[in-house]
């Protein structure tokens, strides 16, 4: 059975401009135990996902079941196998740390939880602030409490939306350390982040949302293997032929480009020679995940059955 189970998730919002489709038949499983991904632009439907996956907004169709349990018609049974830290800060200021925890445990119905609690004051690095009040925390150690008010109660499914944003290079590796070793001993983790060099280390399985609608879903190699290889990346200050222009990302000086092999980097190279364009710092790298989104967020990467198929792999190769 799957840990978690979206099967056509639509959701409309109405808005003063009319309806918006959030979701558009969404469809996909995670299997217990995965790391699992969920990537997309601003706005591609993450947050409604997950609020739906909750309990926090409802479907408009489809059905979305946590270990066999149906978000609606099973609601505390669900909500029991899921440990969901939002992406917005919400804490009732009066509480110090120990007792927001204290009384998250108390709504699952669990006494004597200290034990328990101190671990996870330990593992995120919040041990000397658990008598501080909720108010006198600081934003990231504000996020270290809303991921451990998500697992006072040891949900076997964790799900995390976008916990590193906006939060210091030192929570992230506690957090992901942290993460690691619950994932590692077992527990299920959907995460949604911005940062995908954080999600090519850390997910084994990938979905891109793009408008409402999964646009990729693979394993993260398969992903990185359906990209274009290698990226020459070099800089100038003259301006690239328009067919190069158009296929590169360009920040300030630096230019980069998909090239499969050393002929594609041969021919670039030549191209902006005879543009009378001067590159420098010239280098190749593997592509990484950012490159695949870009890819599959421009559309580039459409004939790719890897990366643009719905289709888990297993599929794919059957
Ligand atoms: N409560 C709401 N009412 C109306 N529109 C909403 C609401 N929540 C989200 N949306 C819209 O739904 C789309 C998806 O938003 P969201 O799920 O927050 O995306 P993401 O988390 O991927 O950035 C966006 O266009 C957003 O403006
Ligand atoms: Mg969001």
């Amino acid at each position: 059975m799957p840990a978690v189970s979206f099967q056509n998730v639509s959701k409309s919002y109405r808005t003063a401009r009319g309806e918006l489709q959030a979701l558009k038949g969404v469809s996909f499983d995670i299997e217990p135990g995965e790391f699992f991904g969920l990537l997309g632009p601003n706005g591609a439907g993450k947050t409604t996902l997950i609020s739906i996956l909750a309990g926090l907004a409802r479907a408009s169709s489809g059905a979305v079941r946590v270990h066999g349990h149906d978000v609606r018609q099973d609601y505390a049974a669900a909500r029991r196998h899921l440990g969901v830290v939002p992406q917005e800060l919400v804490f009732d200021p009066f509480f110090s740390v120990r007792e927001t925890l204290r009384i998250q445990s108390g709504y699952f119905g669990i006494r004597h939880n200290d034990a328990w609690i101190d671990e996870l004051l330990d593992g995120l690095g919040l041990a000397d602030k658990a008598g501080a009040n909720m108010r006198q925390l600081s934003g990231g150690m504000k996020r270290r409490v809303l991921v451990a008010q998500a697992l006072v109660h040891k949900p076997p499914v964790i799900v995390l939306d976008e916990p590193t944003a906006g939060v210091d290079v030192e929570l992230r590796q506690t957090l992901w350390q942290f993460v690691s070793q619950l994932n590692r001993q077992g527990s299920t983790v959907l995460l949604t982040t911005h940062y995908l060099e954080e999600a090519e280390a850390l997910c084994g399985r990938i979905a891109m949302l793009k408008q409402g609608q999964v646009v990729a879903l693979a394993t993260t190699s398969d992903l990185l293997r359906g990209a274009s290889s290698n990226v020459l990346r070099f800089k100038t200050d003259d301006a690239l032929p328009p067919d190069l222009a158009a296929q590169a990302r360009v920040t300030g000086r630096v230019v980069q480009l998909p090239a499969q092999n050393a002929l594609d980097v041969e021919r670039i190279l030549a191209r902006v020679r005879e543009a009378g364009a001067t590159a420098e710092d010239i280098e190749i790298r593997k592509a990484d995940l950012e490159d695949v989104f870009l890819e599959v967020m421009t559309g580039a990467a459409a004939s790719t059955a890897a990366v643009a198929s719905p289709l888990p792999t297993e599929e794919l190769k059957a």
